[in-house]
């Protein structure tokens, strides 16, 4: 069987495109500057890049692009009164505080504390109860890329068998909410459960997050298997050089799938495009606006 490759990078290039002709509708037709905020606390070398490129991301969709930087000292208290003024601001549609947080700081009481209507991360609980509960919701842009290849590759997802390997509230739980609200048949497999191979063998998709390099093994994979990988982990290979792979073992399993994602380029590009998708969504619902139609069909 030959694999295809989905090829999250040019996916998601053609979805900022998208988010970036809607944005200048909303300016033109409703006077409208769709508006992002992103709050980086420190100096986390990782964080420092994923907020330069959020930053740079939204500035080419053509959105308003808010930056700010506080010192690894900032008290939970001052970080939360610059979330209330960002709640207030009219011009902000969207926040994003970047984790990890310096341990002194109360991570929860950050995301809960940012107004539901404007978490672009959709991390607040109300955005959480509301996806499980199948309200209009901001979804979290990791899963929500996920299901954006998944419906684009395969079009209804009625009735398929689908695994998602690791339980996190960022990716795994709201994956399995996605998949569920589409009619799939779920399993969440974690660290306890008994029989993975077994349990991924039966599924038609499969969405790996756990942060284990190579875990998800060629013979787990059911023949003709949609295979996305969550996982970015960086390995020294026998040569040592320094490479990034996913969670699943990319060659073996592509002997198995019939389309898979690759690391890096596959599921990671696509959720910078979601954070701009979800900011446009955001501003639209916030001016009593429809929600803009941002769904790409390859076929
Ligand atoms: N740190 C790593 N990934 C993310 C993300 O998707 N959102 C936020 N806020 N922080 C992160």
């Amino acid at each position: 069987m030959s694999v295809s490759v989905i090829d999250g990078k040019a996916f998601s290039a053609r979805l900022q495109d998208l988010v970036g002709r809607e944005v200048a509708k909303v300016k033109a037709d409703h006077g409208l500057h769709p508006g992002l905020a992103v709050v980086l606390v420190g100096s986390d070398p990782a964080s420092e890049v994923y907020v330069r490129s959020k930053r740079r991301r939204s500035v080419e969709a053509g959105l308003a692009s808010f930056a700010h930087e506080l010192s690894e000292d900032t008290s939970e208290a001052e970080l939360l009164e610059l979330i209330a003024r960002l709640n207030e601001d009219r011009s902000v549609h969207g926040i994003l505080v970047q984790l990890p947080l310096p341990d002194h700081i109360d991570a929860d009481k950050v995301l809960d504390a940012i107004d539901p209507d404007k978490d672009v991360d959709g991390f607040h609980v109300l955005n959480v109860g509301r996806l499980s509960t199948g309200k209009p919701s901001l979804v979290a842009c990791t899963p929500l890329g996920c299901m954006m290849l998944l419906q684009d590759l395969l079009g209804d997802l009625k009735g398929k068998s689908a695994i998602v390997i690791g339980r996190s509230n960022i990716v795994g739980k709201p994956m399995a909410q996605l998949l569920l609200a589409q009619d799939c048949t779920v399993t969440i497999a974690h660290r306890f459960s008994r029989d993975v191979p077994k349990l991924c063998r039966q599924a038609d998709i499969v969405v790996v997050a756990v942060g284990r390099a190579g875990l998800v093994r060629g013979d787990w994979v059911k023949p003709g298997a949609i295979v996305i990988d969550v996982g970015i982990n960086r390995i020294t290979d026998a040569d040592g050089n320094s490479r990034l792979v996913g969670d699943v073992a990319y060659d073996e399993a592509s002997q198995h799938a019939a389309a898979i994602t690759p690391v890096p380029g596959g599921v990671g590009p696509m959720t910078i495009a979601c954070l701009l998708a979800n900011t446009l969504t955001a501003a639209c619902r916030q001016s009593g606006l429809p929600d803009p139609e941002l769904t790409l069909n390859s076929k």
